[in-house]
Order: structure tokens, then C-alpha cells, then sequence
């Protein structure tokens, strides 16, 4: 083989690197030149047969080209790596100059603002918050609280029932009221009721009945009140709740209106009207409340003494505050789901 023969093969194998376009062509052309069975090889093969004097001669040019081609086929490999790098860079790039994607800031709903509120005014009047069961038994949600069985006041609160039943074979209920928490929260603090401490609690919660349209829910929310204490009365009643419109409103104009009623755990018993003097609903009396002076009966349910125990107890309907609040006219929007409305409360604060 003649050095211009080398010099061919190596100008062969740099054109056979420079057009493979990918790393698969480019061992390809490899192979058709320093492979097993490729040309240089070969030649090397070739070398045994002649004489030692241009073995050494031919050998060390062989050597030469391989070495070319070695280089020349590591370029390329270099060259073809650094073009795939930059080829994936180009379609992965991001444009850091689109606008971003805001991300939906959750709000509390409409009516728990409205529960937040009523329980720091009422707790800022010294009241406890509490809770208890959705799922009621019979005794809590009706017979402790004087409203015995087969009795028609049931009636006034159609109720949805689960299958389950109590100790006593009755069937559980969704409650119907917070009322029960009155017992529930009495009977837990007997021991200081006697000890000669008040108890004075708020319990917030769902309630469920039968009853459907613009100012009825299926499922709705009210806040109990319950004061027990030697001697309070209406009086007591009254003042605390003109004082919680005030600040639930944040109106001192408005009045208060007591108009009779029937509870059958209350003695008397009222219903809680109130007339603003300002704004779109000046003028009309707005029920808020039932309400009343607890029954010696339930006092005794309470495991207390009715010669000693006096107190009152009202149930505020949570929504019918937040519609008077807000200006809504239909209870149904706060549990429809729409954000178109509900998006209207989330920069209100509490
Ligand atoms: N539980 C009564 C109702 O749901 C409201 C009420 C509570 C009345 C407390 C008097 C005292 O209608």
C-alpha cells in the first residue's frame, strides 16, 4: 500500500464521518474502516507479508493513518453529541416570558364567615363554643327536652331518621335542632353548675328537616345559646341579645321585639324580631330567634334543680343571618355551589 493510498483512505473515512448524520451512521462508518473486517485492518493484516525491512516502513504509516482516523472519527462523535445536546435544548426550552397561571386562592363559605363572626362576639361576651352529634338519639333531640313522644310539637319537626337504632330499639336521627347540645353541654358541666358557676355556651352546627324553598334548606344551620345561673331571666335574654345585633350588625339602632311563642322546652317562650332603623330593610320586623326561659323540666333533664337553676336559651338560624348581613334574598344560593356567587365573599373579612 503507498502513502497516497493511506492518504486516500484517511480523506475517505473523514467525508464518510462528516456525513453521518447520527451516532448509528457513524459506527457504521466506523466499522468500514477500523473494524474487524474494515480496510485499515486489513492492511494490517497485510504487514506479515513483507519483508521486515518495510514492515517497520509501511507499519509506522498505517499506524499513522489509523491514528488520523481515530481522531477524525472522535471529532465527529464530539461534534454529533454536542448538536443532539443543543437540538434537545432548543425543544425543551421554556419561554420565561409567558404569564404565569394564577392558582385559586380558597375562601370560607358565605355561612361560616357568618359562624366565625357569631362566635367571637359571643365569645368576647364570655360564652363557651360547642359541639356535638349531627347523628342524634331520640332523648337528646327530643324527650329531654320536654317533647314527649307521640306528642304533636314533634310534628313541628319533620325528621329524616337513620338505620341505626339507640340502647332503647328508638331510631337515630339527623337532629333537628342544636337544642340537644343544650343537654349534651349541661349535663357535661352539672358539677359546676352546682359548684355555683354559670354555664354559658353557644353551639354552632348543621340541623336537618323536612322543608324545602327560598328560606327553607333541607339541611341548614343554627347557633344555640344557653345561660344557666341562679336568678337570670328575660331580662338577661334580652340584654345579651340586643347586644350581639349590635355587633353582628354593627348597627345600634336597630330594636328588639319579644312576640310570644311555643317551645316546648322554654316557659315562656318567644320569637326574636328585629327592625332595623337604616339601610334596605328598614322598617319591617325580621324573625331571628327562638327563644325562652328554659323549663323547669329541662333543667331537671339537665341533671340540675329547678329550685336553684334559671336560665334561657335561644336558637339563632345562622342563615337568616348571613342573608340579612349580605342583602341574599334566596337560602338556596349559599348551598348551590356557585362560585359566580359564592367569589363575592372571599375578600369580605369575618
Ligand atoms: N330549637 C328551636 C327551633 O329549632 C329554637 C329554640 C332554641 C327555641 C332555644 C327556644 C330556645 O326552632
Amino acid at each position: 500500500m503507498s502513502t497516497e493510498g493511506l492518504e486516500a483512505l484517511v480523506r475517505e473515512a473523514r467525508e464518510a464521518f462528516a456525513v453521518s448524520a447520527d451516532s448509528v451512521s457513524l459506527e457504521d462508518a466506523k466499522a468500514r474502516f477500523l473494524g474487524k473486517a474494515g480496510s485499515l485492518t486489513a492492511m494490517l493484516k497485510g504487514l506479515a507479508a513483507l519483508p521486515p525491512e518495510e514492515k517497520r516502513t509501511v507499519g509506522a504509516a498505517i499506524n499513522q493513518a489509523k491514528q488520523a482516523i481515530e481522531a477524525a472519527l472522535e471529532a465527529r462523535r464530539t461534534a454529533l453529541a454536542e448538536s443532539a445536546l443543543a437540538a434537545q435544548l432548543a425543544a425543551e426550552a421554556i419561554d420565561i416570558t409567558l404569564p404565569g397561571r394564577a392558582t385559586d386562592v380558597g375562601a370560607p363559605h358565605p355561612v361560616m364567615q357568618t359562624q366565625a363572626r357569631i362566635e367571637a362576639i359571643f365569645r368576647s361576651m364570655g360564652f363557651d363554643v360547642a359541639d356535638g352529634p349531627e347523628i342524634e338519639d331520640d332523648w337528646h333531640n327530643f324527650t329531654a327536652l320536654n317533647n314527649p313522644e307521640n306528642h304533636p310539637a314533634r310534628s313541628m319537626q319533620d325528621t329524616f331518621y337513620v338505620d341505626a337504632q339507640d340502647a332503647s330499639g328508638k331510631p337515630l336521627l339527623l337532629r333537628t335542632h342544636t337544642s340537644p347540645l343544650q343537654v349534651r353541654y349541661a349535663r357535661a358541666h352539672r358539677a359546676e353548675a352546682f359548684a355555683g358557676k354559670p354555664i354559658r355556651v353557644i353551639a354552632p352546627g348543621r340541623t336537618y328537616r323536612v322543608d324545602s324553598d327560598a328560606t327553607h334548606s333541607p339541611m341548614f344551620h343554627q347557633v344555640e345559646g344557653l345561660w344557666i345561673e341562679e336568678g337570670i331571666g328575660f331580662a338577661g335574654l334580652r340584654g345579651v341579645y340586643q347586644s350581639f345585633l349590635e355587633a353582628f350588625f354593627e348597627d345600634s339602632d336597630l330594636e328588639l321585639r319579644f312576640r310570644p311563642s311555643y317551645f316546648p322546652f322554654t316557659e315562656p317562650s318567644a320569637e326574636i324580631d328585629l327592625r332595623f332603623a337604616r339601610g334596605p330593610l328598614a322598617g319591617r320586623w325580621l324573625e331571628v330567634s327562638g327563644a325562652g326561659q328554659v323549663h323547669p323540666e329541662v333543667i331537671r333533664n339537665f341533671g340540675l334543680d329547678p329550685e336553684r337553676h334559671a336560665g334561657f336559651a335561644f336558637g339563632i338560624g345562622l342563615e337568616r343571618m348571613a342573608m340579612l348581613r349580605y342583602g341574599v334574598s334566596d337560602l338556596r344560593l349559599f348551598f348551590e355551589n356557585d362560585l359566580r356567587f359564592l367569589r363575592q365573599f372571599s375578600t369580605l373579612g369575618l
